[in-house]
């Protein structure tokens, strides 16, 4: 069967084309049009949704040689994201539905990166841990089938790939900052000595995080030191914060496969593509972490496609939703 999937929850406007389990065609669009702004202007990215997404189905259609008639399903991201932007996917998805009448179902933004997963490693067996790590949300999920989670541990305030864009706001980088970040770490001398940034500890057994506490660390640590010596040190200060949101990211993991006695662990989202935090969570936790690659762990429309048509094949047509006990 033919999936179309839709992704315009938020910056990326996402289409793209999957037989059953195989990607036939994939295309994004970044909506550049938010650098100047630091962030993302919820009008703008509904417009700019608005004049790319009929153009990119047609891109991917052409693409693989494939007509409207022989969809046979449409997944379109239906929550969480921005009103006006999720509205653009979804009136698009249910347009084809009234002209084409292929069923649509609506996925849920976050089972759409868990499930990137099963596109670069189908065999990878459940029950296993999903750390979600992107520009809205970051948390570990169990993940025991379609439609089964339980979240275990969530942030409390910022999420990772929010606090690498405010600390590369406050740098100086355009948004969004997370690979400028990790780019500028790297260029930083393996015998600097770092300052020490704080990882919060939240109270008890809890495995939820917090980075608004670092994200501050940094801004009086810069304040501190001044625009100047904030220039010469960039690197410094990169790779410090980086790697204190990583330790949070990684301890937590080690406590959530530790509690739970699951160690095959998928790392999902934007901040997934890190290699430092790849690194990080390999030498950790061993070589039962595992990640798809970075063009399926930013935003993109097969991880649509794919929660859609799993959900579909196992008669899973509800919407799904984020229940205050913390279930997907
Ligand atoms: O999953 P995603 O594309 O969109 C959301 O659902 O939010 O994630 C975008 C986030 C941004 O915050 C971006 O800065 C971050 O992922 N990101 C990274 C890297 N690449 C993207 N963060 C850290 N290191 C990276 N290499
Ligand atoms: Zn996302």
């Amino acid at each position: 069967m033919i999936t179309l999937g839709i992704e315009t929850s938020c910056d990326e406007t996402a289409v793209a084309l999957l037989e059953d389990g195989r990607i036939l065609a994939n295309a994004v669009y970044s909506q550049e049009e938010h650098r100047m702004f630091g962030g993302v202007v919820p009008e703008i990215a509904s417009r700019a949704h608005l004049e790319k997404v009929d153009r990119l189905a047609a891109a991917v259609m052409k693409d693989a040689s494939l007509a409207p008639r022989d969809l046979g399903l449409a997944a379109v991201t239906d929550s969480p994201g921005l009103a006006g932007a999720l509205l653009v996917g979804v009136s698009f998805a249910l347009g084809l539905h009234v002209r084409y009448g292929m069923p649509v179902i609506g996925v849920n933004h976050l089972e759409g990166h868990i499930s990137a997963m099963y596109l670069s490693h189908p065999d990878l067996s459940m029950p296993f841990l999903a750390l979600l790590v992107s520009g809205g949300h970051t948390a570990i999920y169990r993940v025991d089938g379609v439609g089964k989670y339980t979240c275990l541990g969530r942030t409390v305030d910022d999420a990772a790939g929010e606090a690498f864009d405010k600390v590369g706001k406050m740098l100086g980088f355009p948004y969004p900052a997370g690979r400028a970040i990790e780019e500028e770490a790297r260029r930083a001398a393996a015998t600097d000595r770092t300052p020490p940034f704080p990882i919060a500890r939240l109270p008890g057994p809890s495995l939820d995080f917090s980075f608004s506490g670092l994200k501050t660390a940094v801004k009086y640590f810069i304040a501190e030191k001044g625009a100047e010596w904030t220039r010469g040190n960039r690197p410094l200060i990169c790779k410090a914060f980086q790697e204190a949101a990583i330790n949070s990211l990684v301890n937590n993991c080690a406590a959530a496969s530790e509690a739970s006695g699951i160690r095959r662990i998928a790392l999902v989202g934007g901040v997934a593509c890190n290699t430092r935090l790849r690194e990080a969570m390999r030498q950790r936790l061993g070589d039962t972490v595992y990640f798809p690659p970075p063009a399926l762990c930013v935003d993109n429309g097969a991880m649509i496609a794919c929660a859609g048509y799993r959900r579909f094949k196992s008669g899973l047509t509800r919407f799904p939703h984020m229940d205050p006990n913390g279930a997907l």
